[in-house]
């Protein structure tokens, strides 16, 4: 019979194009599918686009299209990035589907009923000139509006909300006394930072927008995140809605798959939810960190951001597919750099197993005109080769089942290496000049066929268009590649005949490709040309500029503001008497590392209240991407200098 597995990956925004983040979770969720299905499960993979919301309202504004006409080109943009990088999902779901939108109509209506959602007000921080509300943690660094960098104010609007402190005991268990959460350690992370300090109820719709699921009850409320997201998962399935019928086969689901960016809202809110639905709850919660690109977190104004259609047509799909995958740490981040992939692909595709193919099958030409003949003798090294090979299926299933996707490529490697190391160790080449020596050549090169038949096999679910290619060069057949024969060592037919082919991938000149790189994806790039763009369409004249006083002073003392992560508070001496301001780089920053320093600041700066503390200006600091550093001055500076 048949086992039935599946996995989902998050669906992604339709706010901008995807890149090779989105594509590390798709490629890892796809590998895992390929290699079930190899295993004979029965797997529905999904996929899809989360298209409602404020900021798709804001953007399709912006370009001067409806919010349907904007997300209807970039949810087709994520479809043909997955066709071309093999993605084979079997549902995209997308929240504006009709189907979905009803679904989440009466799972509202259910939690209502069931007394789990409640009218109240929420309290944020509202940018009247943008018409949105933000939350804390969404302000800049100045503790501004992040669209238009305005002051916000504190404001409410009427809100339904979830009652998410209900489950505050069961969650709790869900992450101490389960696997649901992977890795563990960031279960230990949810407990700590959002459980223990006592769970909050989560605001569930909004009145401020009008692109989203209008509530049933209460038509003037748009179901806002994450209900309308996080309910795809059932709803992709049929769950209140006629369209499909897959609960009973599918759910609940083996594996979601996410960045920790959303990790919280699927370990606190989703099982919440089916908890409030009294649905089971998922299997795992597979947690993966962020692909960095040379240690700073991708951006479209740093202009960094990995185009995988742009690495794809250079070097293939199945490089770039085994590259991420092969990089990514299991939970931690992983860091993009144009020289670490160049290398990887030389040292592990090029070298190690395209080589090993290749050298392989030559020398079954050369030396028994391509097809071997029956006669064997066993040898030193021959068992240690075995044995490994052997082992390797189950090693690597393990690893598949646990999401370890970069320890499952790192135990392929090392048998492919045995296999190079193999190849030194018997010398083909010295068995061949002597005739008497026939059987035992044969049986070498019989070892490392057999050996790149496990190998090509269960490196085929992470490189599917090319492994096809090179079980096709050693001869092996679809029988020989049944799961079932890949723990066995000796599957190949004895007589078995192989196909010289093109070379599987070829090896990279290093400086060329970096040149090239650098000038398609490097860092700064295009940022620049949109920052000098921007810069060229909005010139100042001098007396403009002459409007902002700057001035120095010296931080005398530094503290965190009671309520906000984000917020110090300094106390300066500007050489006048003396003044306060607030300053959102608390991310950046102890407040001792501050104290002395000689800064700049902005001194005539409307005073604003920022978290109930008086701002008498703004310091001035650089936007360093990931990070945020002051701009200092020489000591011997006096304080209240103009700097102009
Ligand atoms: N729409 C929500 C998810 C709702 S799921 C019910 C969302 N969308 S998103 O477009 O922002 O996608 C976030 C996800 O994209 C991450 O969790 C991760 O899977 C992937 N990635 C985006 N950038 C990434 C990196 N730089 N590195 C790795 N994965 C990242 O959040």
């Amino acid at each position: 019979m048949k086992k039935n597995f599946y996995i989902t990956t998050p669906i992604y925004y339709p706010s901008a194009a995807p890149h090779i983040g989105h594509l590390y979770t798709t490629v890892a969720c796809d590998a895992i599918v390929r290699f079930k299905r190899m295993q004979g499960y029965n797997v529905m993979f999904l996929t899809g686009t989360d298209e409602h919301g404020q900021k798709i309202e804001q953007k399709a504004k912006e370009a001067g299209v409806t919010p349907k006409q904007y997300v209807d080109e970039i949810a087709e943009k994520f479809q043909k990035l997955w066709k071309y990088v093999n993605v084979d999902y079997d549902r995209f779901i997308r929240t504006t589907d009709d189907y979905h939108e009803q679904a989440v109509q009466n799972i509202y209506k259910t939690l209502l009923d069931k007394g789990y959602l409640y009218k109240s007000e929420y309290k944020g921080k509202y940018c009247t000139p943008c018409e949105s509300f933000w939350t804390e943690s969404q302000l800049d660094e100045n503790g501004m509006c992040p669209e238009c960098h305005r002051e916000v104010k504190e404001a409410t609007e009427e809100a339904y909300f979830f009652k998410l402190s209900a489950f505050s005991d069961k969650l709790e268990k869900l992450l101490t006394e389960t696997d649901y959460v992977q890795p563990e350690w960031r279960a230990k992370e949810l407990v700590n930072n959002f459980i223990k300090p006592g769970l909050e109820d989560v605001c569930v719709s909004r009145t401020s927008f009008t692109w989203g699921v209008k509530l049933p009850f209460d038509e003037k409320h748009i179901a806002y995140v994450w209900i309308d997201a996080l309910s795809n998962y059932i709803t992709a399935l049929g769950y209140e809605n006629g369209k499909f019928d897959d609960m009973k086969d599918f759910w609940p689901a083996d594996v979601h798959m996410v960045a920790k960016d959303i990790m919280r809202f699927h370990a606190l809110i989703w099982p919440a939810m089916l908890m409030a639905l009294d649905l089971p709850l998922p299997k795992t919660l597979s947690v993966h960190g962020y692909i960095n690109f040379n240690g700073v977190k991708m951006s479209k104004s740093i202009g960094n951001v990995v185009d995988p259609f742009v690495l794809g047509e250079r070097y293939g799909v199945d490089t770039i597919r085994y590259h991420i995958l092969r990089e990514m740490p299991f939970g931690s981040d992983s860091d993009y750099s144009n020289e670490i992939m160049i290398n990887r692909i030389n040292s592990d595709l090029a070298n190690d197993l395209g080589n090993l193919v290749s050298r392989t099958v030559a020398m079954v030409v050369k030396y028994f005109d391509g097809t071997l003949p029956s006669e064997r003798e066993e040898g030193e090294f021959d068992a240690d080769l075995k044995a490994m090979a052997e082992k390797l299926a189950p090693a690597v299933e393990k690893y598949i089942d646990e999401t370890k996707l970069s320890l499952a490529l790192t135990e392929i490697m090392t048998v492919v290496s045995r296999a190079n190391k193999y190849i030194d160790e018997t010398a083909p080449w010295i068995l061949a000049k002597d005739p008497s020596k026939a059987a035992r050549l044969a049986s070498v090169l019989y070892n490392l066929l057999d050996t790149i038949r496990i190998c090509a096999a269960l490196l085929q679910p992470f490189m599917p268009a090319m492994m096809p290619k090179a079980l096709e060069q050693i001869g092996a057949v679809a029988e020989d590649i049944e799961y079932g024969k890949l723990g066995k060592f000796g599957v190949l037919p004895e007589n078995v005949t192989v196909k010289k082919g093109d070379v599987l991938f070829p090896r990279l000149d290093v400086d060329t490709e970096i040149e090239y790189l650098n000038s398609v994806i490097a860092p700064k790039k295009d940022g620049y040309k949109e920052d000098e763009d921007l810069d060229k369409a909005n010139t100042i004249n001098i007396d403009k500029f002459a409007e902002v006083k700057l001035r120095t002073a010296e931080v005398t003392t530094c503290e965190k503001v009671a309520k906000s992560k984000k917020l110090l508070k300094l106390q300066l001496d500007d050489g006048r008497g003396g003044r306060q301001i607030v300053s959102g780089i608390a991310q950046w920053y102890k407040p001792e590392e501050l104290i002395g320093k000689k800064i700049i600041f902005v001194a005539n700066l409307a005073p604003a209240k920022l978290c109930g503390e008086e701002s008498q200006g703004m310091i001035l600091c650089c936007d360093c991407g990931e990070s945020v550093r002051v701009i200092t001055v020489d000591a011997e500076v006096p304080n209240g200098s103009t700097v102009r």
